[in-house]
């Protein structure tokens, strides 16, 4: 059977719709109907928290309620996303079946509270999960408005019970056969800890090889509970893709292992718009870090269109302080989302709850219940821009160029104890190697490090501390074929146990890359390093950087040195250097350095590789530019202004034309605050972007 794909016919512009909330107020499931419509709303995700509602008592069903909205909704013309509703238990189960509450990490049981707390391996919750996911997807697995199952909500934590605890040593006996294998593999014998019994495997805390196996595991358990919850929809609607909605910045699973159990990705999306100022953090970095993390979710199936879940129609209520989205900030976060291949937009919720946790949050229909609010009509003006732009449908963003941001990494990097511990800040820094090709208007996709890279003609690998087995060969084969590998300072110490390779760090990357890493030295704030480009190197570097946080001392094996270090006790020492293998490159930067030479850096690399800016160089500070690009060559390019402030574009070659005017691209473009336009090339222009 192959698994059923994300194809929507039109782009979703849809909602969290939680109208069991409702039942008893006569005239609101009316009202919704109209002013979803009025909204230009087409699909909703129905079902996400209403386990109480659908099973009241235990083996006590009504349906009748969501039969009737199904019914009303189809009639409506709106398509249906139906989730499964184990993010929150009812509290008569948590009560009958103890097991399936989690524990935390203190041993103590947690109270039912909340949501998002049930143990992921209880057979208990799985058999009840099971239970109601059949009776939906024989209900509801063939109605024509169904669109997609959304499988649970956010995903996320883990449970310290004595199910959980046994499931782990029994992976981790399937995994390493023997105590022995384990203690050679987590380096137990430090500081005592050799375990020789499976049972003494209990407490995690100071071995990180167990932590990593633990997070292991636990993303395992989480995968298979997945599986575990789609087989009664595959097996009652084989038609009908499946998702979880995943968050940004959330480490506790590996993701793409997640990734991999559904048919398409989505995510929920909520950056503190118009709440983020200042020199460090201005606002357009909200627009550079939501495009990474588009990036980051799309790259987990690069082939395949994905779906902006959840975002807010306005603020969210848990930020502390979050501000009115100003004008074109709504229109223009939501063409990100679509430049970046996401089929639609969603929002959480659709009316705001009158009661409880979320009644202050955001929502399309507010308190008032009215169709003439500035929210509404923004909404509304929305879903009117998404109607005029479905000719996009099914094309995709395409990248030559990739980052790699991979979560098993991320897991060693977090637990890492060392001396440049506080200088991590792992995300970030793929970020600012991010940022010159996101202000370039070059497409990039993130992807974790076993993915193939073979299509790539640029791969990125930030602080890959660890390698796990094929990882080196792969980087190596990539370069043989003509890539170009840029590697940082923190590559290649640990294997995929966590075990320091020994012999010399970069470990199996020495030869690719030529250097051989003996000392790391940490920075605090106050000291800064300067890095010299070395006279006529090889990529026609010239000036003067500043190096902060982590330097590594290294000794240029068989690579060419492009720049030194030019201060400290190390001044002469290579800071970044080059080695050619095959028909490729890889170069290795030794230290952290900042912007400048980051922009200077890709600009370099980004002529090496043939590769084209859409406006001939980048673009103004806070601007981007997004290509979607369909099979028979049509591009679409959306170009967003994330400052605060007005801007002017000089145009680009070729020949865009205004989406939304028709008008031709004019030789400048005035882009007000936080705004976009989108622009439309047909597939014979002459080539000017990127493919
Ligand atoms: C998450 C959840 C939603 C809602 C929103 C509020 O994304 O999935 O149920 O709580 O946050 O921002
Ligand atoms: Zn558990």
């Amino acid at each position: 059977m192959t698994a059923p794909r994300f194809r929507p016919t039109a782009l979703i512009h849809g909602c969290d719709y939680n109208p069991e909330q409702w039942r008893k107020v006569p005239g609101i499931w009316d009202s919704d109907m109209r002013l979803l419509n009025a909204a230009h709303l087409n699909g909703v995700t129905l079902g996400i928290f209403s386990w109480a509602e659908l099973e009241p008592a235990e083996g006590v069903y009504q349906f009748a309620w969501m039969d009737e909205i199904f019914e009303r909704l189809h009639a409506n013309g709106q398509r249906v996303i139906l989730a499964t509703p184990s993010g929150a238990k009812p509290n008569w189960m948590a009560e009958s079946y103890p097991e399936i509450r989690r524990v935390g990490e203190d041993g103590r049981r947690r109270l039912q509270g909340l949501r998002h707390n049930h143990c992921l391996t209880s057979p208990v919750y799985r058999a009840k999960v099971r239970q109601m996911n059949t009776l939906l997807a024989q209900r509801y697995g063939k109605h024509p408005a169904l669109l997609a199952w959304h499988i649970s909500n956010e995903y996320g934590g883990y449970c310290y019970c004595d199910l959980c605890k046994a499931g782990f040593r029994t992976w981790l006996q399937e995994k390493y056969v023997s105590l022995d294998a384990l203690n050679d593999a987590w380096w137990s014998r430090f500081w005592s800890h050799t375990y020789t019994a499976w049972e003494q495997i209990d407490r995690l805390d100071g071995i990180h090889g167990a932590r990593l196996d633990w997070k292991r595991f636990m993303t395992h358990q989480c995968a298979s509970f997945i599986r575990h919850e789609a087989a009664p929809l595959r097996a009652n609607s084989p038609d009908i893709p499946t998702t979880v909605n995943m968050m940004a910045g959330i480490t506790w699973y590996d993701y793409h292992a997640l990734g991999r159990e559904v048919d398409f990705i989505s995510w929920d999306s909520y950056p503190s718009w118009n709440g983020q100022q200042g020199e460090n953090s201005p606002h357009w970095h909200l627009g550079l870090w939501t495009t990474f993390w588009h990036d980051h979710f799309r790259g987990m199936k690069r082939d395949e269109p994905m779906l902006l879940i959840e975002t807010t129609p306005s603020q969210v209520n848990w930020a502390g302080v979050s501000p009115l989205k100003r004008p074109d900030v709504h229109r223009t976060a939501n063409l990100l989302g679509i430049s970046r291949g996401s089929e639609g937009v969603c929002y959480f919720q659709f009316r705001s709850s009158r009661g409880s946790s979320e009644k202050y949050h955001g929502t399309v229909v507010s308190h008032d219940g009215r169709d003439d609010t500035r929210v509404f009509r923004e909404v509304r003006a929305t879903g009117e821009l998404l109607h005029a732009l479905q000719p996009i449908v099914g094309s995709l963003p395409r990248a030559e160029v990739a980052i790699i941001y991979d979560y098993q990494n991320i897991w060693t990097l977090n637990e890492m104890e060392s001396p440049v511990k506080q200088a991590l800040n792992h995300t970030s820094t793929c970020i600012d190697h991010y940022a010159p090709f996101w202000h370039s208007g070059v497409g990039v996709d993130v992807i974790e490090q076993s993915a193939d890279i073979s299509r790539y003609r640029i791969v990125i690998a930030p602080m890959l501390q660890m390698l796990l087995p094929g990882t080196a060969q792969r980087l190596t084969a990539f370069v043989e074929n003509g890539g170009i590998l840029v590697t940082t300072y923190l590559t290649g110490y640990v294997n995929e146990t966590d075990l320091c390779f020994l012999g010399g760090f970069p470990g199996p990357l020495r030869e690719l890359l030529g250097v051989r890493i003996e000392e790391i030295d940490a920075l605090p704030a106050y000291r800064t390093v300067p890095v010299t480009a070395t006279a006529d190197n090889r990529l026609g570097l010239s000036g003067t950087w500043t190096a902060r946080d982590a330097c590594e001392l290294l000794h240029a094996e068989s690579a060419e040195v492009l720049a030194t270090y030019a201060g400290e006790f190390y001044a002469g020492m290579p800071a970044v250097t080059r080695k050619a293998t095959g028909r490729g490159v890889a170069y290795h930067l030794a230290a952290r350095l900042g912007h400048d030479f980051y922009n200077l850096f890709t600009a370099a690399l980004l002529r090496d590789a043939g590769i084209a800016l859409p406006f001939g160089a980048p673009l103004p500070t806070g601007v981007t530019a997004q290509t979607r690009t369909a099979a028979d060559g049509r591009r679409w390019m959306f170009l967003m202004n994330f400052n605060e402030t007005a801007v002017t574009v000089a145009g680009a070659t070729g020949a865009w034309h205004d989406v939304e005017s028709s008008a031709a691209m004019p030789t400048t473009i005035e882009l007000p605050a936080c705004a976009a336009r989108i622009f439309s090339a047909p597939a014979t222009s002459p080539r000017t972007t990127t493919p």
